[in-house]
């Protein structure tokens, strides 16, 4: 008996369940590779990823410890390396955020201010084509971007500002535990503003649920992504690039369309 040979990016005859992109064509035509994200954004990216996992993790561990090591405490120091391993990976965050700040002006023109929050009309414009498209209204007037589209400069504006948040009222408690030391001085005023250490701590624990939703959205629309267009978007955050339809029009990508 001889095996049915699939089509590209088609299930074989007879093969049941889930296909993850198998029912979509494979692309075809004209494509072309574009450089989008250098490697100190990459770089970043990745930091940024591991230090936050570690943040949630040991955060909230030190809100509420899940689990309890057995034996004395002074023998596994078990919150100790919890609230160790929370202010390194903490450390570590804050300057891929100075770093992100810097390379807002430095970057390449996808990693620019510009391109990342939608401060340009035409920007508002597609974000209302954008939703159409995700909302399946009008999806063939997308508007194509090489880099992020409004909705994703929206949400990114958005992560950035939580992220910033974070660090202010982290660094905040942190000053606490010495109100004669540099951190206790900077960052005292957090407090005042928000209404109290308890606030601010607060705040510090409820954004964390915002993180958490966060990152499972993020990785969802990424493989959504990669799946329907074929781009390779998710190599994108290794190699820096993704391939596009030629033909398309870029609405930040014009010398692409010459
Ligand atoms: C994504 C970033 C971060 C996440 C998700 C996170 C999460 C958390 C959580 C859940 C807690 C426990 C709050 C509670 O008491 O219920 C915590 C505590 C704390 N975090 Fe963060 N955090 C982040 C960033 C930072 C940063 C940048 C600093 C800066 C030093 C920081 C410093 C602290 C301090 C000092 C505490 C209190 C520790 C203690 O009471 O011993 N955090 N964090």
């Amino acid at each position: 008996m001889t095996k049915a040979t699939p089509q590209a990016g088609r299930p074989a005859a007879g093969q049941q369940g889930f296909h993850l992109g198998a029912d979509i064509a494979a692309p075809s035509g004209n494509y072309r590779w574009v450089k989008l994200w250098g490697w100190p954004i990459r770089l970043m990216h990745w930091l940024a990823v591991g230090t936050m996992v570690a943040l949630v993790v040991t955060g909230l561990y030190i809100g509420k410890p899940y689990f309890m090591a057995g034996g004395d405490t002074r023998d596994h120091f078990l919150m100790g390396w919890m609230r160790f391993i929370h202010f390194a990976a903490a450390a570590i965050f804050a300057t891929t955020a100075i770093w992100r700040i810097y390379w807002l002006f430095a970057g390449n023109r996808f990693e620019r201010l510009p391109a990342l929050f939608p401060i340009r009309p035409r920007d508002w414009v597609n974000m209302v084509k954008q939703v159409k498209f995700y909302a399946m209204i009008e999806p063939e007037k997308a508007p194509h971007y090489l880099g992020h589209n409004p909705l994703q400069q929206l949400s990114y504006t958005g992560v950035y500002f939580l992220a910033m948040v974070m660090i202010v009222s982290g660094f905040a408690l942190y000053g606490q535990s010495d109100p004669s030391g540099f951190f206790y001085k900077a960052f005292n005023w957090v407090g005042i503003v928000m209404g109290g250490m308890p606030v601010v701590r607060f705040v510090h624990h409820v954004l964390t649920w915002a993180f958490l939703i966060f990152i499972p959205m993020h990785i969802y629309l990424a493989v959504r992504a990669d799946v329907l267009e074929r781009g390779g978007v998710i190599s994108s955050i290794f190699t820096g690039g993704r391939f596009v339809p030629a033909k398309h029009h870029f609405v930040d990508g014009e010398d692409l369309n010459e």
